[in-house]
């Protein structure tokens, strides 16, 4: 017996410092979450195999540098996404405000055929701090950047307390698929 052919989806995370980047990937491959911060430096990828319907996938997810002075990699290894995962903090407006910039570097850079039609996927997360008390971005707010982006999918997250972490990885490797 063969073994299936798996498929291999590169997706890219990208946002502000201090969003919760690394915090999703280490939730959502790992089952693990640090409390304390350390700011990411380069970029380096890791994988996680799934199953969506019959087919393997292998997820190989790309972790940023939100800080610009460790960006040290450049933006060459966008090339060849297949999703980018936006991320920001429901509780930072301007981590809000900068996902304009994200999202027109990336597409600039990676420059797909339709760029109209490239599978994005939004997060606003840490919605667990101080019980929703803290966010200063609604729900509504983000679902109407998604939906003048051409309706990007959303979803609220906690990497601290595995609140909708997975759903929303499983989304990005359903709309890359679909795409690939
Ligand atoms: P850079 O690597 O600098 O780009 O930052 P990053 O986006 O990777 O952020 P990181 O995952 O390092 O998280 C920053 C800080 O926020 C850390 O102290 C995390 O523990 C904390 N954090 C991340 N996600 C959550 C969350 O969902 N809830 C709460 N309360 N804290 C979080
Ligand atoms: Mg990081």
């Amino acid at each position: 017996m063969t073994t299936p052919k798996r498929s291999l989806l590169k997706i890219i995370l990208l946002g502000d410092s201090g969003v919760g980047k690394t915090s999703l990937m280490n939730q959502y491959v790992y089952k693990k979450f640090r409390a304390q911060y350390k700011a990411t430096i380069g970029a380096d990828f890791v994988t996680k195999e799934l199953q969506i319907d019959d087919k393997l996938l292998t997820l190989q997810i790309w972790d940023t540098a939100g800080q610009e002075r460790f960006q040290s990699l450049g933006v060459a290894f966008y090339r060849g996404a297949d999703c980018c995962i936006l991320v920001f903090d429901v509780n930072v407006l301007k981590s809000f405000e900068t996902l304009q910039v994200w999202h027109q570097d990336f597409l600039k850079q990676v420059d797909p055929s339709n760029p109209e039609k490239f599978p994005f996927v939004l997060i606003g997360n840490k919605v667990d701090v101080d019980g929703g008390n803290s966010r200063v971005v609604s729900e509504k707010t983000a679902r109407e950047w998604c939906e003048a982006k051409g309706n990007i999918p959303y979803f609220e997250t906690s990497a601290k307390e595995d609140y909708n972490v997975e759903d929303a990885f499983i989304n990005c490797a359903q709309i890359a698929l679909a795409t690939h």
